[in-house]
């Protein structure tokens, strides 16, 4: 036991075992060290020795809920994981100090950020020019080519707007504000704007909100949640398919359904389709006007609402993309 805990204190991670009267049996030099846990803790109640209000109240949440629990925290200027293990004696705690990569994770998102926006303004230049140039054109054989410019260019604007927009999610400093949205016109508004896409794919939108369904939540970031499930189930479905969108309550939630009778995505894709730029088939993403970002935006909006999003599919039948918001 002694070498075991020589081990522990040298442990560049803190270590904390509670036995079930809610008693500190042990805790490595890195708790003391940091100033997480005061001297002679030995045999007291984790809540008068730990110095962290956070963490008091996640262990007293894992202890009560008797599960599991992962929490983040800030205590003197570092940033920290915490991860505590109910098991049957003993509730096990580790302390992992995350403060560099939390720093490395802003940079990654700061200059993707940048990058995003000073992209922005020469994007848009080149394609006024190419829209101009194409417009002035007579010769056809040179129209093609700047058909296919403007369609590049496009593809290149829509990718910087939604990286943009992803990375503001990201960094949680976007404020939400906290509307009551009549759904039935919300879908209504989405309809519209991707109704000539729609036609041109022969795919019928159905509307099934009842009139005076209400969610709470912030209207911008519920538009382009419900925009892009509805473009993806417009884009993967097959000529003269449809898309539906349904609500309900259920639980303490508002449940947004859209249901499409496309191409449905294979079970082994199903765990993966929310991560950035993952795709089934990335050619067909692509020569739809994909940037494999939509969902990632989807989560993350579905997510800082307090909510979740879940799918299910099948080959060849179609898919369902359900969120659930909490109504209050
Ligand atoms: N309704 C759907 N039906 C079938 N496949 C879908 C559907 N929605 C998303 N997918 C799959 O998930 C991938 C990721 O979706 P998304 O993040 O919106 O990116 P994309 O820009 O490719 O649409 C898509 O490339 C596609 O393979
Ligand atoms: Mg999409």
């Amino acid at each position: 036991m002694s070498l075991l805990k020589e081990f522990l204190s040298q442990v560049g991670e803190g270590y904390l075992l509670i036995d079930r009267e809610s008693r500190v049996v042990f805790g490595n030099d890195f708790l003391l060290r940091r100033g997480l846990l005061k001297e002679g803790f030995e045999g007291k109640p984790y809540y008068e020795c730990i110095n962290n209000l956070t963490v008091v109240k996640c262990l007293a949440e894992a202890l009560l809920e008797g599960r599991d629990k992962v929490c983040d925290f800030s205590h003197e200027e570092r940033e920290y994981s915490l991860y505590a293990f109910v098991g049957g004696e003993l509730m096990v705690v580790r302390f992992s100090d995350i403060t560099e990569f939390r720093r490395y994770e802003r940079s990654r998102r700061e200059f993707v950020a940048n990058v995003s926006h000073e992209l922005k303004t020469p994007i848009a230049v080149l394609k006024s020019l190419l829209e101009t140039l194409y417009e002035e054109e007579d010769r056809e054989e040179k129209k093609v080519f700047l058909e296919k410019a403007l369609k590049r260019v496009e593809e290149l604007r829509r990718l910087v707007e939604d990286l943009l927009i992803l990375t503001r999610l990201e960094s949680g400093e976007e404020r939400l504000k906290r509307e009551t949205i009549n759904l039935r016109l919300l879908v209504e508004e989405v309809f519209e704007l991707l109704e000539s896409q729609a036609q041109e794919r022969g795919v019928r939108l159905y509307n099934e909100v009842r009139e005076g369904f209400k969610v709470k939540g912030d209207w911008d970031k519920l538009f382009l949640l419900v925009k892009n499930l509805v473009d993806n189930a417009i884009k993967y479905n097959r000529p003269d398919g449809s898309v539906e969108v349904r609500a309900y309550q259920r639980d303490g939630s508002a449940v947004v359904e859209v249901s499409d009778t496309g191409v449905g995505i294979p079970r082994e894709h199903l765990p993966f389709i929310f991560e950035r730029f993952y795709r089934v088939e990335p050619s067909r993403s692509r020569e739809r006007g994909g940037t494999g970002l939509g969902l990632s935006i989807v989560k993350h909006i579905a997510l800082s609402h307090g909510g979740k999003v879940q799918v299910e599919s099948k080959e060849g039948e179609g898919s369902t993309f359900r969120v659930c918001l909490p109504l209050e």
